[in-house]
């Protein structure tokens, strides 16, 4: 199917924010299932090197007694650091990021260790504000509890073992682009202002990415590197931008798709990180803020000089569903335009087959039977066309 360059453009009406208990599940899916520790991989060879960097030394024995024998720990003092070299293994940060001295610590140690491809940050759960500042700082997963800890470096330890087998590709092919997005929502979040061209140059990255590689390997990068909303919006622009390209669409209609699904979510950045991050299901009143995100994308981006209606339209709408059950402006589907219906199938796929720490991934099967159940809200045409990008490209 190829289509012609440029949107099919509804009217939008506006009508108010109505609240609807199937919409506003997307955006939090919630399978809260019981925490498990993955199975222990088979250990063969060197136990993986685990460069533990704290401002506080009273910690070391607990987390020597947590990692070891399975990982060799190596601790590293904040502020008595000399220059390093190291590149294998994985970062372990564990600091107090609330204060400006071992902030600046952090900076240095991680510009001397940049090498170093796996960052995990330990922010303790009730300081979820801290979540940000370890991405802006770098940190490519965010952990608190030791299940979690000890749950994500096996992820790691699988991925480096397998890519030292030659199974995988080893580095992630998403680092700019997942630096562009952590920018550009501690941007937001901080209230300063973004450069909508960093928003192009991380949907090009990645629109060059899949062209290059296929949305498999890109997806699976994405699921084993980065977590929470940083992770949900690189999904959702891959798989916007794979479902385009199998559509044969035009560079520009492309480009165009990828462009909102970078920005789609970027209201959430002014959502409080104790709901956005919460581990579990979100009450009424929480998801009542969930959902003014949409908006408040759209008021955000409406003041940048240069973003198109089609963005826009794609920011606000992309929890439209046809039978006028989304949100915030109940449309329909007379109102809702071919780019927000690709986008809001993207995005269920997207949220769906994350990883959280939580719950488990969906695959991409399962993922895709559950869009074939949500006929009369998606275009059922679209959903049939991606089943092709969703399963096998
Ligand atoms: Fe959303
Ligand atoms: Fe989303």
């Amino acid at each position: 199917m190829r289509r012609k360059a440029g949107w099919r453009q509804r009217p939008v009406r506006t009508i108010g924010i109505k609240l609807c208990a199937i919409a506003c599940t997307i955006d939090h899916f919630c399978f809260v299932k019981d925490e498990k520790i993955p199975k222990s991989v088979l250990r063969i060879g060197i136990p993986m090197l685990v460069h533990y960097v704290t401002d506080e030394p009273t910690k070391i024995p607990a987390i020597r007694a947590m990692l070891e024998p399975q990982h060799k720990v190596e601790s590293l003092l904040l502020g008595a650091i000399d220059k390093q070299a190291i590149s294998s293994g994985v970062l372990m940060v564990d600091a107090d990021l609330r204060r400006s001295a071992p902030v600046e610590q952090i900076k240095r140690v991680l510009r001397d260790l940049h090498s170093v491809s796996e960052k995990l940050f330990v922010v303790q759960s009730h300081l979820n504000h801290m979540v940000a500042q370890a991405y802006a700082l770098g940190a490519t997963s965010v952990v608190s509890r030791p299940k979690e800890i000890l749950s994500k470096l096996e992820q790691i330890e699988i991925a480096q073992k397998s890519a030292q087998a030659g199974t995988v590709d080893a580095p992630p092919k998403n680092a700019n682009s997942a630096v562009a997005f952590a920018s550009m929502f501690s941007a937001v979040r901080s209230g300063k202002p973004f450069k909508l061209s960093d928003a192009e140059n991380a949907t090009s990255d990645i629109i060059n990415g899949i062209e290059k590689n296929g949305l498999s390997v890109w997806l699976d990068d994405v699921r084993r590197y980065h977590e929470g909303t940083f992770q949900h919006c690189l999904l959702v622009t891959g798989v916007a931008v794979g479902f385009a390209l199998d559509l044969k669409f035009p560079d520009a209609d492309v480009k165009q798709l990828g462009l909102a699904a970078t920005l789609h979510d970027i209201g959430k950045a002014r959502i409080p990180l104790s709901i956005l991050d919460k581990p579990g299901r979100l009450d009424p009143s929480e998801q009542e803020i969930m959902m003014r995100h949409p908006v408040i994308g759209y008021e955000l981006l409406q003041a940048i000089p240069d973003i198109t209606p089609a963005i826009l339209d794609g920011v606000r709408h992309h929890h439209e569903y046809l039978d006028g059950s989304g949100y915030p402006d109940a449309l329909t589907a007379p109102e809702i335009s071919d780019l927000v219906r690709l986008l809001t199938i993207s995005d269920i796929f997207a949220a769906l087959i994350e990883s959280r720490p939580y719950r488990p991934a969906m695959s991409r099967q399962d993922a895709y039977k559950i869009l074939r159940t949500m006929d009369g809200k998606l275009e059922r045409s679209l959903v049939k066309a991606f089943r092709r990008p969703a399963l096998s490209a």
